[in-house]
């Protein structure tokens, strides 16, 4: 695995894109896959996670055709799949286990979903749980609830569902097994997590209720085939926001970028610390997307918590970097998830905060940061999270001297390119002024 080599930069002037949403990305696949023809899906990831679930759709007999690294066309089955030759292996990704796992709970085979080391740690019982109230089989050879999972397809039967964590893809596991059983099937989540998999079941046809914090689903209805635009990752472009927001000379326009409200809790949170960002919706057929306008400050400390969480739950790793740039203290709390994550998040960032001179105290659920102490540069690893890697190479811009990052090659899963745009981010630095937005009539958001 390659390392990174950063140094300090000088303020960024730059509109860029981002990549395709990964959690969209994974979403359109399956989806695609249960309607009743071929749909085009365009602006797809082409990271690691995105191929996990290609991998294990095509294993189960769907044909997908990658026409170019974005493009992506999926016949879709109705929902009828063969039974995989072998064990499907889902990587380094939670998304394809769970939400396959709600798939696979309905169909008439046995399956064996298998993970690296990073997987094969994490928390599954969260979706056993209900998946076998609706009638599923399960075996999870890792013990506790921990993978390799084994899943036995049965008929379903509609539960209502009161999930103990506010996880999308729990919430997505079950309305995927609901499609499949009889009946309405409720899943109820503590706070609001994002709705793409609502969202698409709407676009393509499918109707599930909203109520509240509950979504239904009526079993036995077939999506219909649609092509699908997936806006750019918020969550990949989080990583460029943060480094202008932290510099009152940067700015930074990013284009074609998912809004959806579900998703942009990390607009809010950098806006609170004193960064200026706007943001337009210029399309929202499937997904709402547009452009963020961020001009960067002397940002300032703030808490994070309760409801705000599941929104910015992948943004934590680089809004914990954000902290320790902005004055004042950062705290984290409520955030107990980032423990089960690619790697115990938590640890992560406390220890490379620290190797980088911040001030930082652990908690359970979260950390407290006491911002504004020089950052300098020191060699950190990735944990092999992507999110880890990523978020300390943005450090490392601020950082006297030299920051080293090891482990960087699980970057692929969420943002491969990643690298490349940070070199061209660096040297690009035009003379010409940036287009502006802030004309537009919309407020500060
Ligand atoms: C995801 C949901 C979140 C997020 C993950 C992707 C999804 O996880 O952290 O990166 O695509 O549904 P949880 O649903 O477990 O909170």
């Amino acid at each position: 695995m390659s390392d990174w080599k950063i140094r300090r930069a000088p303020a960024i002037h730059t509109e860029i894109t981002v990549p395709g949403d990964k959690s969209i990305s994974h979403r359109a696949i399956l989806l695609a896959a249960l309607t009743n023809g071929p749909c085009v899906i365009r602006g797809f990831l082409p990271g690691e996670d995105c191929l996990s679930t290609v991998g294990a759709m095509r294993a189960l007999g769907v044909s997908i055709e990658i026409q170019d690294e974005t493009t992506v066309l999926v016949r879709g089955t109705r929902g009828v799949f063969k039974a995989p030759a072998g064990d499907i292996d889902c990587g380094n990704s939670g998304t394809t286990m769970r939400l396959l796992s709600g798939l696979l709970a309905a169909q008439p085979f046995e399956t064996r979903l298998v993970g690296d080391a990073s997987l094969s740690k994490r928390p599954m019982k969260r979706v056993i749980e209900p998946l076998t109230q609706m009638g599923a089989k399960f075996v999870a050879e890792g013990g506790d609830g921990r993978p390799p999972l084994k899943v036995k397809g049965a008929k379903l039967r509609s539960i209502q569902y009161a999930s103990p964590v506010s996880s999308a893809q729990v919430k997505s596991a079950i309305l995927l097994a609901g499609l499949f059983a009889e009946g309405k099937t409720t899943v109820t989540e503590p706070s609001q997590s994002r709705d793409h998999t609502e969202r698409m079941l709407e676009y393509f046809l499918v109707r599930p209720q909203k109520n509240g914090l509950s979504t239904s689903i009526r079993g036995g209805q077939t999506p219909e085939s649609r092509d699908f635009e997936v806006p750019g990752d918020i969550s990949s472009a989080a990583f460029w926001l943060v480094a202008a927001a932290a510099n009152p000379d940067s700015k930074i326009l990013v284009r074609k970028v998912g809004l959806n409200q579900t998703r942009t809790g990390v607009l809010g949170v950098l806006l609170r610390m004193g960064a200026h960002v706007r943001e337009i919706v210029e399309n929202e057929e499937a997904e709402p997307m547009g452009t963020v306008e961020l001009r960067g400050a002397r940002l300032k400390g703030t808490v994070i918590e309760g409801k705000e969480i599941p929104n910015v739950i992948d943004e934590l790793p680089i809004l914990a970097v954000a902290g320790a740039l902005a004055e004042g203290l950062t705290v984290i709390r409520d955030a107990k998830e980032l423990r089960v994550k690619e790697t115990d998040r938590i640890a992560a960032i406390a220890t490379n905060l620290r190797a980088m001179g911040a001030e930082v105290q652990e908690t359970e659920d979260g950390m407290e940061i006491q911002g504004g102490k020089p950052l300098r540069g020191a060699t950190v690893d990735s944990f092999g999270d992507h999110r880890i890697a990523m978020a300390f190479a943005i450090a490392g811009l601020f950082a006297e001297g030299e920051t080293v990052i090891t482990g960087t090659g699980c970057v692929a899963t969420s943002y491969p390119g990643f690298e490349a745009q940070l070199q061209e981010l660096i040297k690009e630095q035009r003379s010409e002024p940036i287009p502006v937005i802030s004309q537009l009539p919309q407020s500060d958001s």
